[in-house]
């Protein structure tokens, strides 16, 4: 059994005792886990209020992301818990773990996302990421062209400024899925998520208008603070 669609999954989990629908977080949900180093949802209420963003639209943002704090945690139980029980030999088995990097991902990207928002300044010119930028793409415009082109493709995912520390190097990058296709060891330096929930709500398929919000308000000193 390579995959599942989501309905199957849904029956799957209910099988191995997981109450739980995969994309659409139960907030009444504990985030606690029984593993002592579980994951806790972390606050960015702060963003509330940010120009161009809805307190609708970032308050179902922030249940979303929740969701997979929540939904991690509970894999990471239940797959325990299933090697304990000598269940590693199941479909189940295989199939939880194959859904780990998207619940997993799907919390971290979201972390990245948030933290790289709430700033009200240009990036700084003369600063090492501009530099490198420069370096990298020519020009700082032909790199917003480049990842503003990349970000309003068809399509929902994300879209990533990554960095090789193989060489330094920054890409914009394309993830189609939480999970896949992003450059291994891959540095995240500016993470833009361009799943629906993340717009609609303000802007229908204004996609173009949402991503010029996005710019107004990326927190360039975390951004900055991540390159190496
Ligand atoms: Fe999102």
């Amino acid at each position: 059994m390579d995959s599942l669609d989501r309905r199957q999954f849904i029956k799957l989990v209910g099988l191995s005792g997981i109450p739980f629908a995969v994309g659409f977080p139960n907030t009444s949900l504990a985030q606690t886990s029984k593993d002592p180093l579980g994951y806790t949802a972390k606050d960015y209420s702060k963003l509330l209020g940010m120009p161009g963003f809805s307190e609708s639209l970032l308050k179902n943002h922030f249940t979303l992301y929740q969701g997979y704090v929540t939904n991690t945690n509970r894999l990471i139980d239940t797959l325990n818990q299933m090697v304990k029980d000598g269940k590693t030999g199941t479909p189940e088995y295989a199939e939880l773990k194959r859904r780990f990097g998207w619940e997993f991902n799907g919390m971290r990207l979201h972390e990245y996302y948030f933290e790289n928002l709430g700033g009200k300044e240009e990036i700084d010119r003369s600063g090492k990421l501009f530099k490198k930028i420069l370096e990298n793409f020519g020009s700082y415009e032909t790199w917003e062209t480049d990842l503003r082109a990349t970000a309003t493709m068809r399509g929902i995912g994300w879209v990533i400024l990554y960095q090789d520390p193989v060489n330094g190097k920054l890409i914009n990058f394309w993830i189609n899925e939480h999970e896949a296709g992003h450059p291994a060891g891959g540095i995240p330096i500016l993470v833009l998520d361009v799943f629906e929930h993340a717009f609609m709500i303000d802007y229908g398929l204004r996609r173009a208008d949402y991503i010029a919000a996005f710019f107004k308000n990326i927190y360039w000193t975390a951004v900055e603070a991540r390159l190496q």
